[in-house]
């Protein structure tokens, strides 16, 4: 194959799960993100090059063609919507779940708001995937935007709940919260920009394939 691939993925969790996953499909890395400040990375195949960037910001970079192919979690997709995007296949790294969360003494309550009739207030960086949930459950909310350290958000009166990722439960547990709803499974997918599909269909499918016979060999 002849047509170069460009693979766009985050460094830290997604960078080290999908390496074992290259590895198989015969690519591997030739710096480490870690140590390196580069951002186009070469690798052992010539052709390929990988892109590191923000992990909200991988399904940009492959919706508009900068990047061929990107490695990026449910939950961000599910937030950016998928437009302009194939999603081919789990790649079933960087599993976890989004819930919402709240205070343990509220664990019981159906609602924080109670029939105050007030809103309940949702603090997450989650706000497409949190606005759709509470809509479909027809629950008015209100929603409030942050970037992270959402943990603190119920503890100082920010917010009644949160949606964030959940794995061990560790962090939640630290800060005196539990999960009360489980919104959705969250595992990385590789995404393949559209135009990208068709133009280098050869490079793309063997691609998708190896990846494919990578993610099989390991369950
Ligand atoms: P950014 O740096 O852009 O804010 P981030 O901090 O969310 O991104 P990571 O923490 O590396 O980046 O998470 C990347 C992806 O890994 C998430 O989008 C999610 O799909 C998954 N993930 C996040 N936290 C966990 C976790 N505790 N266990 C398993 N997977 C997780
Ligand atoms: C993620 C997520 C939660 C935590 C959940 O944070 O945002 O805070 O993992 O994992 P747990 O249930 O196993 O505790 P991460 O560790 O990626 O740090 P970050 O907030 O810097 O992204």
């Amino acid at each position: 194959m002849n047509d170069s691939l460009i693979i766009a993925l985050s460094k830290g969790r997604i960078f080290k799960e999908t390496v074992p996953l290259l590895a198989q499909a015969g690519i591997t890395p030739l710096d480490d993100p870690d140590t390196s400040r580069k951002l186009i990375l070469d690798t052992n195949q010539e052709q390929v090059k990988l892109l590191i960037v923000r992990a909200t910001d991988v399904p940009t970079y492959v919706q508009y063609g900068a990047a061929d192919l990107g490695v990026a979690g449910k939950d961000v997709l599910l937030e950016h919507g998928g437009e302009g995007l194939y999603e081919p296949l789990d790649l079933r790294i960087a599993v976890c779940k989004l819930m919402v969360a709240g205070r343990v003494e509220e664990k019981d309550k159906p609602t924080a708001a109670g029939g105050s009739g007030a809103r309940l207030r949702i603090a997450t960086k989650f706000v497409n995937s949190t606005r759709r949930y509470y809509a479909e459950k027809g629950e008015q909310v209100e929603v409030i935007k942050l970037y992270g350290s959402m943990e603190l958000a119920p503890l100082v009166g920010l917010a009644d709940r949160i949606v964030d990722l959940v794995d061990t439960g560790n962090t939640l547990k630290a800060n005196g919260l539990t999960p009360l709803e489980h919104m959705a499974d969250i595992s990385s997918r590789l995404i393949v920009n559209k135009a990208s599909m068709k133009m280098k269909h050869q490079a793309v499918r063997e691609f998708i394939d190896n990846m494919t016979k990578a993610v099989q060999d390991r369950s």
